[in-house]
């Protein structure tokens, strides 16, 4: 049995900005993964496909149309490769909770990617892996910017300019950041939706919030690549006010965003799609454990440290 996986990921700027045109920064979140195991199975088998949630083969057939995201990605790899569906089943778990913008769809649709193009012996380039996934990201997003499935494929941190090419992003100095969930689960899709709304109805002034936010992004590259905390804290506080300003945020998540500033982060924000989902804080290591408990006492459901280094 061959295990393959990918990792979660984290906005920790731009998000919302970067589906029209402005810069965002993201991040892997190596510790939560999807994974897909391939099990060798004998021949006539087929191509099934178990996930932890079911505990239901479906099979995998390159003809039939099924509303099935898991089958829908299986099937445009097959494709991609002119390749059979192999006799095996590949069975999906993952440690990312779902629906709280940490990319656990673009992470499971690159492990089974992975897990078929491996099963088959074939090689899936890096790139046309990222450009499968965010096919798959259409089906659940409608127009999503590319960020996820970059960040997930290429497991490393971006600056990430939709339709440019992929720029890692410099880091001068560790940067320790504590993710808290809400526990509230909540769907990109109407909160891009909703987003829209606000920019058809008046795009002047959407425009220009959507400006600053690049803007604030530029800075921060340069803040995060000179190791700069303070800055890159006192940057995501005001991404977070714009964000608000843009009706994304929650009273869960200014509850968390308040709670980890009161207990000494540099900084706080929600990250992706928001209106429920996960915050972000940095923090400075002497400072971690106050936040987690601040983060708790305030409701958090989960948490979880990130390191950018
Ligand atoms: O909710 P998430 O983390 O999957 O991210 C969505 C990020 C948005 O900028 C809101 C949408 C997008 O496609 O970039």
């Amino acid at each position: 049995m061959t295990t393959y996986s990918a990792p979660a990921k984290i906005i920790i700027f731009g998000e919302h900005a970067v589906v029209y045109g402005q810069p965002a920064i993201a991040i892997p979140v190596s510790d939560l993964r999807a994974y897909a195991e391939v099990v060798t199975a004998p021949a006539g088998h087929g191509l099934r496909i178990r996930t932890e949630a079911t505990r239901q083969d479906v099979s995998v057939d390159l003809r039939a149309q099924v509303d099935d995201a898991l089958v829908e990605m299986a099937q445009r790899v097959l494709r991609h490769l002119d390749a059979a569906p192999p006799d095996v089943t590949i069975r999906l778990h993952s440690t990312i909770p779902i629906a709280s913008g940490l990319g656990s769809g673009a992470s499971v649709s690159a492990a089974l990617a992975r897990a078929l193009a491996g099963a088959l012996n074939r090689p899936l380039l890096t790139d046309d892996l990222n450009a499968l996934v965010f096919e798959m990201e259409k089906r659940h997003h409608g127009t999503p910017s590319g960020i996820d499935n970059t960040v997930i494929v290429y497991e490393q941190p971006v600056y990430f300019v939709r339709g440019r090419p992929i720029e890692r992003l410099r880091v001068g100095a560790p940067f320790h950041f504590v993710i808290a969930d809400t526990g509230a689960s909540s769907l990109t899709k109407p909160a891009v939706a909703a987003v829209r709304a606000l920019y058809d109805a008046d795009p002047r002034r959407i425009q220009s919030l959507l400006d600053r936010i690049g803007v604030l992004v530029a800075s921060a590259r340069a803040a995060i690549g000179q190791g700069d905390r303070h800055m890159t804290g006192r940057l995501m506080d005001e991404n977070h006010a714009i964000l608000r300003d843009l009706t994304v945020s929650s009273l869960d998540l200014d509850r968390l965003v308040g709670a980890a500033r009161g207990a000494g982060a540099l900084g706080a924000k929600m990250s992706g799609g928001g209106r429920g989902g996960n915050m972000i804080a940095l923090v400075e290591p002497s400072s971690r454990e106050g936040v987690h408990r601040a983060l708790s006492d305030a409701g958090a459901a989960r948490l979880w440290d990130v390191v950018l280094n």
